[in-house]
């Protein structure tokens, strides 16, 4: 059979357009959406009576054999037929005779391919809400038993004040639950139907847009075909989210190749998770949270590759659009492949609570107590900043820490200072008072914790 569009044409496609204006190599993904999508319009033109209801049925038969020999590998695409779309088009006619050419009334491939990515992002999206949640229950695991576990916290990756790492932990679960906000939002236009369009002005067949919504499960009905069929909005903000969701996973992938480092040792990670050297035999290398990070890379591009596609598009349907698709799956497969990764490296990575302890025990990250400390007898905090200065440098002059320094020497610096300094200064207690709400005080983590149980629970 030749092209389903030959008709106005007297020559033979030159090989190279034809492969390089073919899409099937990638779209070929979509084809359960697309025979999804054929089933609801062909459900639909029976039903309004656009086609008689037993062709509706004898395509509805062949689509579903043509779903079943894609599922069992037997179906070859070819480019000759260009996408998708044609190709399960060309399938079903010669499954089923040329009965099968009355599926494509009313439609075009514009509101089709366009209808097979929304329902494609739409499964794709609630997946990783999954995924992204499974990440979360990791963190929270390892946060429930390290609530009392002490960490430098940093700034200007400086030590700055101790912190429970569990709470620093936290942190990152509330990013993604941002993340998994920011996907179960975007479903609202994800579930916008483009199908009933047409090419591009709509179609001069009566036909029933909301049975096919109701079909398909789509709330909102796109209410200009122009817009439907040149939208990829909902794609850019997928892709958007996603690079995102894979910032907040380099991040986290960051503290762990630092924390893994000799240079810290905070964490270890586990074995399964890391590779050696094929040179230096003692090497452990976090290639994992390595690759995460510069997974990052590609995301951002497939959403800048996709803004610069559309930027100067007029409307409707321009081919450019066909370059929606591979950065699409792309951020997808990088997305599920990372999630699934994290989840057990958070889980199985050791914890080197003593290597924590013996760090905040050899820092200055108690000092800010000592100011507060001297405020709180009166002494205004600028003051007793200054003060603090000079007793942090003193200190590192006699090479001591604040809690190693006698009583007669606190003396020296302040009167102010009495003997419950030493208590202050102990990192329980630094951490202890930090009980603002937010804070990293275990009492304020404890609660953290049960609103972030609170919302997986749900
Ligand atoms: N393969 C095309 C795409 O992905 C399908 C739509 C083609 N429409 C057209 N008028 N050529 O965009």
């Amino acid at each position: 059979m030749s092209k389903l569009w030959g008709g106005r044409f007297t020559k033979e496609t030159n090989k190279l357009v034809e492969e390089f204006t073919a899409s099937i190599s990638f779209d070929q993904k979509l084809a359960k959406e697309d025979i999804a999508g054929s089933l609801a319009h062909v459900q639909m033109l029976g039903e309004c009576g656009i086609i008689p209801s037993e062709d509706a049925g004898k395509i509805k038969l062949g689509l579903l054999e043509i779903k079943k020999m894609i599922e069992n590998n037997e179906v070859e695409f070819l480019v000759e037929d260009e996408d998708i779309h044609m190709n399960i088009e060309k399938l079903l006619i010669e499954k089923v005779g040329s009965v099968g050419g009355k599926l494509h009334t009313g439609r075009s491939r514009n509101d089709q391919v366009a209808t097979d990515m929304h329902l494609y992002l739409r499964t794709k999206t609630t997946e990783l809400i999954t995924l992204v949640e499974s990440v979360q229950q990791a963190l929270l695991a390892q946060a429930k038993v390290n609530v009392e576990t002490l960490i430098p916290g940093y700034t200007h990756l400086q030590r700055a004040q101790p912190v429970s790492f569990a709470h620093h932990l936290m942190a990152y679960f509330w990013m993604f639950e941002r993340d998994k906000e920011r996907l179960i939002d975007s479903l609202k236009r994800i579930n916008w139907l483009p199908l009933g369009s047409g090419a591009l002005a709509g179609t001069t067949f009566p036909i029933n847009r909301e049975r096919v919504a109701d079909i398909l499960g789509f709330e909102t009905i796109y209410p200009n075909s122009m817009d439907a069929v040149s939208d990829r909005d909902f794609i850019l903000e997928f892709l958007s989210i996603g690079s995102i969701i894979m910032t907040h996973i380099s991040r986290l992938s960051e503290e762990f190749v630092l924390w893994s480092s000799q240079e810290f040792q905070f964490i270890e990670l586990d074995d399964s998770f890391c590779t050696g050297s094929s040179i230096m035999p003692q090497k452990k290398n976090p290639d994992v949270p390595e690759l995460l990070r510069g997974k990052t890379g590609r995301t951002y591009g497939n959403l800048m590759g996709l803004l610069t596609v559309l930027k100067g598009l007029p409307l409707a349907y321009n081919k450019d659009l066909q370059e929606d698709k591979e950065g699409m799956f792309d951020t997808v497969e990088t997305l599920e492949g990372s999630l699934k990764l994290l989840a057990p490296m958070i889980e199985t990575m050791k914890v080197n609570t003593n290597v924590m302890r013996k760090a905040i025990n050899h820092d200055f990250s108690n000092a800010t107590d000592i100011a507060d400390y001297l405020v709180r007898k009166g002494l205004p905090f600028r003051e007793a900043h200054e003060v603090i200065g000079k007793i942090v440098l003193y200190a590192i002059q006699q090479e001591k820490f604040l809690l190693d320094l006698s009583f007669e020497e606190y003396q020296q610096f302040s009167s102010l200072f009495e003997e419950d300094i030493y208590e202050v200064l102990a990192p329980e207690h630094v951490v202890a008072v930090r009980n603002s709400f937010g804070g990293t005080a275990p009492e304020q983590v404890k609660a953290q914790i049960e609103l972030a149980e609170a919302k997986l629970g749900k």
